[in-house]
């Protein structure tokens, strides 16, 4: 069998072969369309690599400069692009291939006590941080955009809903930042990803450890990891830190959808709470009146794509024998398309949030007076009433209203009276949107003051340093 042949493993592996790779085969057994994306960090991880070498005795200094100046210009290749139809089998051994396209036979000293088990457990840890580094900055965005929001909408006071039915008013702000918190503990949660993917396992070897005296430490720094794995076992299949990035990213799809759909139903005409700006909106191939706020539509529908790659990354790993399998090649998959979602639907929302004009006229038109009821009630509670008596005094006179086919403040002061006659006098001053609000005082509530302190904490926490120490190099893309 051909050596050299990029199929049949390229060097990496034919050695016991007789026959090249089933035609059928092929196309099963490489990933390099995927991992292609890998090709820095493969190349990062060999440059260690040949340096830890080196320091271990295993290659002498020149050769670990020759393979690193090699690797280098390995790096200014691919820097360009990956040739289209190359035929190796993953991201590895093309980087291999075309080391030793430059170095020459020394090329095959830097697999020493590598495999390509600790070796693409590496690559994808180093990619995940930045990853995470790069999400992380989209999700600010969209909390900015959030809390921009928020401000404009302090004046303005909402029917807030249960149900989908109207309960109580609250600031427009106070339901912009009941989005926004969900987001900063998403937030949190791809920092911890990024923590969990910053264990070194190189050094693992295939599956028992390195048995030549590389400094691990001396690794770890230099590629930026922040621990190294204590068994080189586990190391190789340990891929909770992909489970924890793609269900942070799931449950990004949830608060996403939530956004969208409460977009889509406030910026209806039935609602008309607001507007999207038409930079975010589309028209109608055949209605010429319609304008649709599909950027709400499209983040909800790829909510759907982000809970398929949590499902897919769980049923992934369940069931797998000890060690590395080869099942683990689709991982990367499911990681990279989170984080592509992530990276196209965030910007998008935040722009779409950042477009957002409240409209008060119909806030106006949908607020009934009946939101008010609970109010009503709590006149009776501080008059000493025990407030399931109160409730049931009240929502008698709601029933009253509605029998009479009007709104609850248009009924007589006596009908109020006979109800109960502490309700004789201050029912009026009941039923204003303001006093409402500014009642409900307590941390966490809907009045300015509690808003204010939120809008601060939610900025204070925005502004929190991310763990810089985890993202060394190259943060800005993986292309
Ligand atoms: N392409 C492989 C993956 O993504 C690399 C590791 C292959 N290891 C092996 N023992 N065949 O998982």
């Amino acid at each position: 069998m051909d050596e050299t042949d990029p199929v049949s493993g390229g060097g990496l592996w034919g050695g016991r072969f007789k026959e090249g790779m089933a035609e059928a085969m092929e196309p099963l057994n490489r990933s390099l369309d995927v991992d292609r994306r890998l090709w820095r960090e493969d190349i990062e991880g060999s440059r260690a690599w040949a340096r830890a070498l080196e320091g271990a005795g295993v290659v002498s200094p020149d050769e670990g400069s020759t393979l690193r100046e090699g690797l280098h210009r390995v790096e200014e290749r691919l820097s360009s692009g990956i040739p289209t139809g190359v035929r190796d089998e993953d991201i590895h051994s093309l980087v291999e291939r075309l080391l030793r396209e430059e170095v020459g036979e020394v090329a095959g000293k830097l697999h020493t006590g590598r495999s390509r088990n600790d070796q693409v457990a590496t690559d994808l840890r180093l990619w995940g941080m930045r990853a995470a580094t790069r999400v992380e900055a989209r999700l600010d965005e969209v909390v900015e955009s959030l809390l921009g929001l928020a401000e404009r909408g302090v004046d303005l006071i909402l029917p807030g809903y249960t149900h989908l039915q109207q309960g109580q008013p609250v600031r427009a702000s106070h339901w912009v930042l009941s989005h926004t918190w969900p987001l900063l503990r998403d937030r949190d949660r791809i920092r911890n990803a990024r923590d969990g993917a910053g264990i070194l396992p190189l050094g693992s070897g295939a599956l028992a450890g390195c048995p030549f005296p590389v400094d691990r430490e001396a690794l770890r720094d230099e590629l930026g990891f922040h621990g190294l794995s204590e068994n080189s076992m586990d190391a190789v299949s340990d891929r909770d830190w992909i489970a924890e990035f793609v269900f942070a990213g799931a449950l990004i799809g949830v608060h996403l959808s939530r956004i969208g759909e409460d977009l889509l139903l406030f910026s209806s005409r039935e609602f008309a709470f607001l507007r999207i700006g038409d930079g975010y909106s589309t028209g109608s191939s055949l209605m010429p009146q319609k304008r649709n706020p599909d950027v709400a539509e499209l983040i909800r529908g790829k909510a759907a794509r982000l809970h398929g790659n949590l499902t897919a990354t769980l049923t992934l790993l369940k069931g797998l024998p000890t060690g590395y399998n080869r099942d683990l090649q689709e991982d990367k998959g499911f990681l990279f398309d989170t984080v592509d979602t992530l990276m196209m639907a965030l910007p998008a929302l935040a722009g779409a949030i950042a477009s957002i004009e409240f409209r008060p006229e119909g806030v106006e038109r949908a607020r009934d007076p009946e939101l008010l009821a609970t109010d009503l009630a709590d006149v009776l509670v501080r008059k000493g009433v025990p407030f399931r008596t109160s409730h049931e005094i009240i929502g008698a006179l709601v029933r009253e209203a509605e029998d009479r086919g009007v709104r609850l403040t248009e009924l007589p002061v006596e009908v109020f009276e006979a109800a109960h006659p502490a309700l004789a006098e201050g029912v009026r001053e009941v039923f204003d949107w303001e006093r409402s609000v500014e009642a409900r005082d307590l941390p966490g509530g809907t009045s300015r003051r509690a808003i204010e302190a939120q809008l601060l904490e939610a900025r204070r926490r925005l502004a929190t340093e991310t763990t810089k120490h985890l993202d060394p190099i190259g943060s800005s893309s993986d292309e």
